[in-house]
């Protein structure tokens, strides 16, 4: 669903309050955290969609990668999953087989275990996974955190929806889908793990809704506004040139109609840039707010550990996101 739509749902929703319940559907975070003892919470997250690439252990391993990346943004460790998928009756079974042992390498590289799942009949085929994970009850980084004079940090170039549209449309440079499909594969394991260093005041993964939608997020509940420095934010080669020839996949629209709400873009942005703003991402990156400090810190730990990281704007009194 769309941001508009799903916030109007939610909104009316009765959710009962729960003292275990830390994050819930109250705080609309990348997971939900629920708090076992003092020293133990579990961060509890499902996410599935439709194939994005042509080869089925690929599409299977993008879809776990996917779903572990809502763990890591809360700051916790993948530790159990189960699948949640749909297949056609006549789907070939080593596709599916294939679809599923995708998921299960990914989240074994994560340090997960696939225990079971749950499939229906569907036309469409959907492959996902149901994630727990464990965090502290004191290290939880939510949306909610981010303070003015924070450095905005990105781990991950933007556009794998251009890209991957581009690829329906048989108008795709090979080694671009290459570089998409590798950076959609990455586990945030890595950049959480290094996050967990420094002093974090506020983190997501960018999916769906756009590095604009998702920066919204944080916006709005941290009580903050947000400047990006669009020439500072990283694309996948060749993904521009896809948003110029129109290879736009269909919820990068309604992404950027919803973003106009809150969005003032410099007149300098040109419209390719915008749509890489709002281009709904599969296993995007951390965005990640941070004192100045840590930003510091961060961004030298990432340079040792080989982890790509870019500075991508800061954290500004007042609400919503400013694009320069
Ligand atoms: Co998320
Ligand atoms: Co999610
Ligand atoms: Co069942």
């Amino acid at each position: 669903m769309g941001p508009g739509a799903l916030a109007s749902v939610l909104a009316a929703l009765r959710a009962p309050t729960h003292p275990q319940v830390l994050i819930g559907l109250a705080e609309s975070d990348d997971a939900a955290v629920y708090q076992l003892n003092p020293d133990t919470a579990l961060v509890q997250t499902v996410d599935f969609f439709p194939p994005i690439v042509d080869d089925p252990y690929t599409y299977g391993a993008i879809a776990a990668a996917n779903a572990l990346s809502d763990v890591y943004a809360m700051g916790g460790k993948p530790i159990l999953a189960l699948a949640i998928a749909a297949f056609p009756d006549d789907l070939d079974q080593s596709i599916i087989a294939a679809i599923l042992q995708g998921g299960i390498d990914k989240a074994a590289e994560a340090g997960a275990v696939v225990v079971g799942g749950h499939t229906v009949t569907d036309r469409e085929p959907k492959y996902g996974l149901c994630v727990t994970g464990l965090v502290h009850p004191a290290r939880i980084i939510t949306k909610a955190g981010a303070q003015p004079g924070d450095r905005l940090l990105l781990s991950k170039p933007l556009g794998t929806g251009l890209i991957t549209t581009a690829a329906k449309r048989n108008a795709v440079v090979a080694t671009d889908l290459a570089t998409a499909i590798s950076s959609m594969l990455t586990l945030n394991r890595q950049i959480a793990e290094l996050m967990s260093r420094v002093e974090a005041h506020a983190a997501t993964d960018v999916t769906g809704y756009g590095l604009l939608g998702h920066a919204a997020e944080i916006a709005r509940q941290s009580a903050v506004g947000l400047r990006i420095n669009a020439t500072d934010v990283p694309a996948l080669p060749g993904a521009l040139s896809y948003a110029e020839a129109g290879m736009v996949p269909g919820g990068l629209r309604r992404n950027l109609d919803h973003a106009a709400a809150y969005t003032s873009f410099a007149p300098t942005i040109s419209p390719a840039h915008q749509l890489l703003l709002a281009d709904p991402q599969t296993s995007g990156g951390l965005l990640i707010a941070v004192p100045p400090t840590a930003a510091t810190a961060l961004r030298d730990l990432c340079v040792a550990a080989g982890q790509p990281i870019w500075e991508i704007g800061e954290v500004i009194a007042g609400t919503g996101i400013t694009i320069t």
